[in-house]
């Protein structure tokens, strides 16, 4: 009888396709409302055949070892996968799988939404508004910076990167711009968008929006020498991962003015913030919520169990890691 050990709790969509699957698994889902500790995740789910985990699992190579020999896959229930050591995984012979594409649409509208709701001062326009600061209609009134026609520079040429791409394109008519270290042709013939290096997207873009994975050669990949190209008119929106942005950087440069907002998602400490960014007006900050719509965390949630019961019954998973 497979043993499957799930860290967090997902939605019904999951464990449903895991029942139909493996009718005969044992399936234990972490009971608390919390991300379990090495010792609890080790205590819980030592001798599973497979892993559901989550991005707040650092799945690193003594914690793949100490869940026992029989592991043979894990699911990420994330597209990112830099808290799995893949090596590690892959000298024991166990398939790391993810959940790409399902994920595309519902981040990039949170990247789309950050940068509408920073240029035109959402937030702090509803804490004026509930705070009783809103006295009457004024033309000088809580003004902020268009999105129509704008520059935007996109960072991480992948999926969700084209698709916030495309949006701001052809919904908005901005031009866009994108640093990536392979040319894509298609972005040229569909977007009309122009490779530059980061330097210049910097420079030239009134939204940057990054769309990286977190490697070793993207972490602080946005440092306070790049935000000094920024201009003071533009906004940097992250929906990627948070240590790709040197945050107290960030908090220094937004204090400087030398860009005029941020929108983000995500944080080099998640779930901790820098100090002194959530004191500040002009960022958005949303709890790493780009891919939590109904719709796609359910998805997420049968793409890893697919996977799991594709590894199981001796089949090749769908979206294989490695
Ligand atoms: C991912 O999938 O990597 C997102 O950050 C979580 O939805």
């Amino acid at each position: 009888m497979p043993f499957i050990y799930i860290t967090r709790a997902v939605p019904d969509a999951a464990t449903e396709l895991l029942a139909k699957g493996l009718p005969d698994a044992r399936v234990e889902i972490n009971p608390h409302d919390r991300n379990l500790n090495r010792a609890e995740l080790i205590e819980a789910a030592a001798g599973c055949d497979a892993l559901i985990c989550t991005l707040a699992d650092p799945l690193d190579a003594s914690l793949i070892e100490d869940l026992g020999p029989q592991l043979k896959v894990i699911a990420t229930y994330a597209v990112g996968y830099n808290n799995i050591h893949l090596e590690a995984a892959k000298a024991r012979g166990i398939a790391v799988c993810n959940t790409p594409d399902v994920l595309t649409d519902a981040t990039a509208e949170v990247a789309v939404g950050l940068m509408i709701a920073c240029a035109r001062r959402f937030a702090d326009g509803d804490r004026l508004t509930r705070s009783g600061g809103f006295t009457g209609w004024a033309p000088m009134l809580h003004r902020g910076h268009g999105v129509y026609g704008k520059t935007v520079g996109i960072v991480g040429a992948g999926r969700i990167g084209k698709r916030v791409a495309a949006t701001m394109k052809h919904g908005f008519g901005c031009e866009i711009l994108y640093f990536s270290r392979e040319d894509h042709v298609d972005w040229e013939n569909d977007l009309g968008a122009a490779k530059v290096e980061l330097g210049e997207l910097l420079q030239r873009s009134d939204f940057v929006s990054l769309h990286c994975p977190l490697t070793p050669d993207t972490r602080h990949l946005i440092d306070a020498d790049m935000l000094k190209l920024m201009k003071p008119t533009s906004v940097l929106v992250n929906t990627a991962r948070g240590p790709v942005v040197d945050e107290a950087a960030l908090v220094a440069a937004l204090k400087a003015g030398q860009i005029a907002g941020a929108g983000f998602d995500v944080y080099e400490h998640e779930p901790a913030l820098a100090p002194g960014l959530a004191e500040l007006d002009n960022v958005v900050l949303l709890p790493h919520i780009g891919s939590a719509t109904h719709e796609t965390r359910a998805e997420m949630g049968r793409m890893c169990a697919r996977a799991v019961i594709a590894v199981l019954t001796g089949q090749e998973p769908q979206h294989r890691v490695i």
